[in-house]
């Protein structure tokens, strides 16, 4: 259980979560793949295992993966935070980010909708759309915001000069970038939402790890600590930053388990040096 072994994270200053999330994403889409009721059984078992921050978005299938969840959660527990996210729309392998502010309004009253919400805890831009002034898209959130309907305001995807930016508009309360053992592009960024008790919530925390050679310091960590790579990646993303909010995805129930019980996983120093080298 999450309530034992994780430290908690609070976003925007008033929601305390548990450092280990769980991605939605992959739980819709396809349903030979994925049957409708072992996804909601899964998502009901995050949450039986203590997991109360669960990533969504509206362009996740359509919106059916927010309906999904609140078919599989709704009365949701007081304490669980269901994030997500507007402003980018999936045209099959295509991705486009969308960012008219009348756009963005539409898309978050539709989310409050297919999650059966009155607020969305926190709502975040899932692209800056370069063909919008990020004055004009932070303006809308921040408008939605005013009005009760998004309680805070996440970007993904984004520099340090757009979350510069952006802050002078509206808080910023969380960062969803790319970021995982293998990928520290934007370890800029990080430290930058560490600076400023932004929550860092890095997409695509394992995949990488467990698609990787198997003869790395990885492989030989987990060996250590008779665990799985991907275990060893969310063990590192944990031990990495006080800030950091890792959002593993799964359409596996035994997946979603391991990934949960690497939450107890301790890491020396030294081996969070060698995994990163
Ligand atoms: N902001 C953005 O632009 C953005 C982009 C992409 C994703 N996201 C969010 O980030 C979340 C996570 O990203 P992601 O799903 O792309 O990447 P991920 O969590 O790193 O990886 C998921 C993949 O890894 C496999 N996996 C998960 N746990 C495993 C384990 N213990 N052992 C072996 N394989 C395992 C899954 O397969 P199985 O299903 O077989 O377990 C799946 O193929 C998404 O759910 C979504 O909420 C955000």
């Amino acid at each position: 259980m999450l309530e034992d072994t994780t430290t908690t994270l609070t976003i925007g200053g008033d929601l305390p979560v548990h450092r280990l999330g769980f991605g939605a994403m992959r739980l819709t889409g396809d349903p030979a793949r994925l049957d409708r009721s072992t996804a909601i059984a899964i998502a009901r078992r995050a949450v039986e295992l203590g997991v109360n921050f669960i990533d969504t978005a509206d362009a996740y299938d359509l919106g059916d993966n927010e309906e999904l969840l609140a078919e599989a959660l709704h009365p949701y527990r007081p304490d669980v935070v269901i994030a997500t996210k507007g402003g980018q729309i999936n045209l099959g392998r295509e991705w486009i980010p969308l960012g008219r502010p009348e756009y963005l309004r539409q898309q978050a009253e539709l989310s409050l909708r297919r999650l059966r919400l009155d607020r969305i805890d926190l709502y975040q831009l899932h692209r800056i759309d370069p063909a919008v002034p990020l004055a004009d898209q932070i303006g809308a959130l921040r408008r939605l915001q005013d009005e009760g309907k998004v309680r805070h305001v996440g970007l993904s995807e984004v520099t340090i000069d757009q979350l510069t930016e952006a802050g002078k508009i509206t808080p910023i309360a969380s960062v969803q970038n790319r970021y995982n053992l293998t990928d520290r592009a934007c370890e800029d960024v990080l430290e930058y939402c560490e600076r400023h008790g932004i929550a860092f919530i890095p997409w695509l925390p394992v995949a990488p790890l467990v698609r990787a050679d198997a003869a790395d310091p990885a492989s030989t960590v987990a060996r250590r600590h008779e665990a799985t790579r991907a275990q060893i990646a969310l063990a590192w993303l944990l031990h990495r930053s006080p800030v950091m909010l890792p959002i593993p995805g799964t359409s596996s129930r035994a997946h979603l388990e391991e990934n949960i019980a690497a939450a107890s996983l301790s890491l020396s120093a030294d081996e969070f040096a060698q995994l990163a080298t």
